[in-house]
């Protein structure tokens, strides 16, 4: 049942999103990997396709709180809550790589954070079934898009490819167990609005 504490819970969460205050459970997948000699338009083009990734992370903790606050049954509730904890460790690494190469996460955090809450507890108040829908689908997209920033990134920048990696392996995992959970198939028409919102949230980030 839904109490005061775990609203405060949740709130305390969203305000540690949207200011950048995350800690990670798992150490960064950058560890022990020594940093290349970047030039400076590699390095910054490194930190933006980072910030990039970072609001999608934003977004993951806003969907993954919204759908658990709306979450049915437990056990799905409770698979929610553990991605959740596995993309607060994507959101402190790919923060703590933005700063190491010399860049700054989204002015519009607060703004992307809002707007998946809303959609996130949205998709869950449409049932389990549709709200694992939009989540494995989700998970899917977000994995193509870090695999075509491994293709961006130099090879020489192992830091930030090792964080990225890591991810994607992740957000894999995320999307067999939403469909191990009973998801349903999302129509055509609905993956194809997600992959317009993505781009859309891509290009901004890249530059704001
Ligand atoms: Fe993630
Ligand atoms: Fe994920």
């Amino acid at each position: 049942m839904m109490n005061v504490d775990f609203l405060i819970a949740n709130f305390d969460r969203a305000l540690r999103t949207v200011a950048g205050v995350q800690r990670a459970q798992r150490p960064s997948p950058a560890e022990g990997i020594s940093e290349a000699a970047l030039d400076e338009p590699t390095r910054q083009e490194g930190a933006a396709l980072m910030r990039v990734n970072h609001v999608g992370e934003v977004c993951a903790q806003a969907l993954y709180q919204g759908q658990a606050l709306t979450a049915r049954e437990p056990a799905n509730r409770r698979a929610l809550e553990q991605a959740g904890l596995e993309e607060q460790d994507h959101l402190a690494w790919s923060a703590t790589r933005i700063e190491e190469l010399g860049g700054r996460t989204s002015l519009l955090n607060p703004l992307w954070y809002a707007g998946s809450f809303v959609m996130g507890a949205t998709a869950g108040a449409l049932g389990d079934r549709w709200s694992l829908a939009f989540l494995a689908e989700t998970e899917h997209q977000v994995e193509e898009h870090l695999a075509g920033h491994l293709r961006r990134l130099p090879a020489s920048d192992r830091r930030t490819r090792a964080v990225v990696e890591a991810m994607r392996a992740d957000e894999a995992r995320h999307r067999d167990s939403a469909m191990a959970l009973g998801a349903a198939e999302l129509p055509a028409v609905a993956k194809l609005g997600m992959r317009v919102m993505a781009k859309i949230m891509t290009t901004v980030s890249h530059r704001i």
